[in-house]
């Protein structure tokens, strides 16, 4: 059984996707028993009505994804992980940089492994879940366990259908990520506004170059590929550019009243930054001020 922590809009694709009755989410603390019931909606074909049980205290997950946002991660793993097989691989979704790594420090015998995917999806209506574009999926070790059942991991959750890939070093692919997110997201959420229409704005033109110079020192002081504040200011605005109808998580976060994920995107940068002795006042003011939306 595989088993999904994170019933939204990723953790609910996987179930659609994974092989019918191979998948259990994790119920929350006092869930009905009545399984989950939504629509599903592939990016060809007909719609779909999906019904997923909820994963009972007797039943051993073989791997588990957990698709919780990033700053929900650790208190949904605590009850769980102590009735966890220690062979059992967990797979972490969440976006931009910080929890990955302290679910490893915590259990550092267990599999943990890291993804990031480029899938698409979305819930216009509660019942309702969109495959809305076809991504790829990269997936890496974080403990030494996790290496050692990368491949089983990546070849479980190929059975899907989705392009799922291995990687020897997850942390490059989270970082393209996070410069995305840390470009884009806290701009949309402070102006309110789609991706696209961050880059005609004075603030963002104020703030964009200053923002990539403290990336650019701060990637090359974490040993990451470096990269030109220029190359990170082009990769940033392409991605605003090719998304630039959508609303990012960020100003969808704050347009539901829900806490938003800057603490692991911004606010990731901004704490590297004062580990590392680089300034990253740009990253601190970003953080800051989404963090008053709240
Ligand atoms: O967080 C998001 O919404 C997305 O990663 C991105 C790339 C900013 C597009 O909306």
């Amino acid at each position: 059984m595989i088993a999904i922590l994170g019933a939204g809009s990723l953790g609910r694709l996987w179930a659609a996707k994974l092989p019918a009755g191979q998948v259990a989410f994790v119920p929350r603390p006092e869930q009905s028993a009545a399984p989950l019931r939504y629509r599903f909606r592939p990016i060809n074909g007909p719609e779909l009505s999906v019904q997923i049980p909820w994963l009972t205290n007797t039943e051993s997950p073989s791997l588990l994804i957990v698709t919780t946002k990033a700053g929900d991660t650790l208190a949904a793993l605590q009850p769980l992980m102590p009735r966890l097989p220690e062979t059992t691989p967990v797979v972490l979704f969440q976006n931009g940089l910080g929890s990955q790594q302290r679910v490893a420090q915590i259990w550092p015998s267990h599999p943990i492994l890291a993804a990031t995917t480029t899938e698409g999806a979305n819930r216009p209506e509660t019942e309702l879940t969109v495959h809305a574009g076809q991504g790829e999926t990269w997936v890496g070790a974080l403990t030494p366990a996790g290496e050692a059942r990368l491949r089983k991991t990546v070849s479980t959750l190929a059975e899907s259908g989705l392009s799922v890939n291995a990687t020897p070093d997850i942390f490059d692919r989270l970082w393209q990520k996070l410069v995305i997110n840390a470009g884009i997201n806290p701009f949309t959420a402070i102006l309110n506004c789609p991706n696209g229409e961050i880059l005609a704005h004075p603030f963002y033109q104020q703030w964009i170059d200053p923002l990539c110079r403290e990336i650019s020192k701060l990637l090359t002081a974490s040993g990451q590929s470096p990269r030109s504040a220029t190359a990170l200011r082009e990769a940033i605005e392409t991605v605003a550019c090719k998304t630039a109808t959508n609303t990012s998580s960020m100003r969808a976060d704050r347009l539901a009243g829900r806490k938003t994920e800057i603490d692991f995107i911004n606010g990731y940068l901004a704490r590297l930054g004062a580990e590392l002795g680089i300034d990253t006042a740009v990253n601190r003011m970003l953080t800051d001020q989404v963090e008053q939306l709240n």
